[in-house]
């Protein structure tokens, strides 16, 4: 039964001390049971509330006492308010102490949880791709050279068999440097169009037998669309030794296709033409995404051409004969791929554009 406030009509000193103890023990009581924020805005107005709390109506014993109770009923009355208001203070401030300790709780930090996993790097697929090929080789005994991007004519050109003004040069699309005509045509700097003319930069440092592969970004004047890019990468190999021949070409891009695309890919030479090979051969693979059977891939041939190589030509050998290289005595193999191209094949990336807009929800994929 909750407490309610008794009509005194006894004023003893027994009676009157009886009514404190009971309205106190119930305040007591009351106070205990309380255990929200709720409870105990409701404990307070039920007790302290101006209009009706429970003070209120026995401040009304005050009232009824007859003249000579009032005085005492008066000291009574003050100790009951004084016990009422501490208890509902100290009830509060359980309830904050509580609720402080709920705070606490409730932002326990758990430190032996992972935290914020910051997403890795991962390699690009066109890097990739380059790494895996380069490693191919290196397996086999190459080594790694690299050449600059801006080049000179006499690399680019010259000195790989494009005589001034050959008609070659315009299957190059090549961008150029501005403000270059007070130079000889040899030392005009443009970017490079391919990555062969790091097999002339290496013949000029290291006396055969030379074995390498060049890896690097070349530039040409391309209109972007699903299979060009002004800006792409290639990967030159030269070998140099006595006694190459073109079965040992054949031997080695057979292999390097297998091990980059699975033993059962097939690899198909035919004539073509380079400057700086004689006799020089395009390569294709059967195509990876049909298994050869035809497919819009490779336009229906079952046959996807990957790069161009061939022997190297006795007159690129001529342009570092004082470096050892006498055409008469040694001879040796070029090929020079697209990496883009190998990317694509090797991941079924049907446009080139993919591989350069940076969208993270492509890229992601190969993470
Ligand atoms: N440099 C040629 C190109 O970009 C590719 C190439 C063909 C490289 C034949 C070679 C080669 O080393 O022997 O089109």
């Amino acid at each position: 039964m909750p407490y309610t406030v008794p009509k005194l009509e006894d004023f003893s000193p027994a009676a009157l001390d009886q009514a404190v103890q009971d309205l106190l023990s119930a305040v007591r009581q009351e106070a205990s049971a309380v255990s929200g924020e709720n409870d105990a805005r409701e404990f307070r107005d039920r007790w302290m509330a101006r209009k009706n709390g429970i003070l209120t109506q026995a401040s009304g014993w005050l009232k009824t006492a007859p003249a000579d109770a009032k005085r005492a009923v008066g000291q009574r009355f003050d100790e009951i308010k004084t016990r009422v208001e501490a208890t509902v203070e100290a009830t509060q401030q359980r309830l904050q102490g509580g609720s402080a300790a709920a705070a606490l709780e409730s932002e326990r930090v758990d430190v032996t949880l992972p935290g914020i996993r910051r997403p890795l790097g991962a390699e690009h697929p066109v890097i990739r791709t380059l790494n895996e090929t380069v490693a191919v080789f290196r397996a086999m005994g190459y080594s790694v050279a690299e050449g600059p991007e801006v080049e000179t004519d006499y690399y680019n050109f010259e000195a790989l068999n494009f005589p001034p003004n050959h008609p070659a040069r315009d299957t190059q699309d090549t961008l150029v440097i501005a403000d270059q005509d007070n130079k000889p045509l040899r030392d005009r700097l443009l970017l490079r169009t391919h990555t062969s003319p790091v097999q002339i930069r290496t013949m000029e440092q290291i006396r055969p037998p030379v074995r390498i592969v060049c890896p690097g970004k070349v530039h040409r004047r391309d209109a972007t669309d699903a299979s060009h890019s002004p800006v792409f990468h290639q990967i030159e190999g030269l070998a140099v030794d006595t006694n190459i021949t073109f079965s040992d070409l054949k031997g080695t891009l057979d292999h390097a296709m297998k091990a980059l695309f699975g033993s059962s890919v097939k690899t198909r030479f035919f004539p073509s033409f380079f400057p700086f090979t004689e006799p020089s051969a395009d390569v294709a693979i059967s195509c990876i995404i049909c298994g050869g059977k035809g497919c819009r891939t490779c336009k229906q041939t079952g046959w996807v051409e990957l790069m161009g190589c061939g022997m190297v030509d006795p007159n690129v050998f001529g342009f570092v004969k004082d470096h050892g290289y006498d055409p008469a005595r040694i001879s040796g193999f070029a090929f020079g791929m697209g990496v883009e191209r190998l990317a694509m094949m090797k991941y079924g990336i049907d446009d080139i554009q993919m591989l350069f807009q940076g969208d993270v929800r492509f890229l992601e994929q190969f993470a």
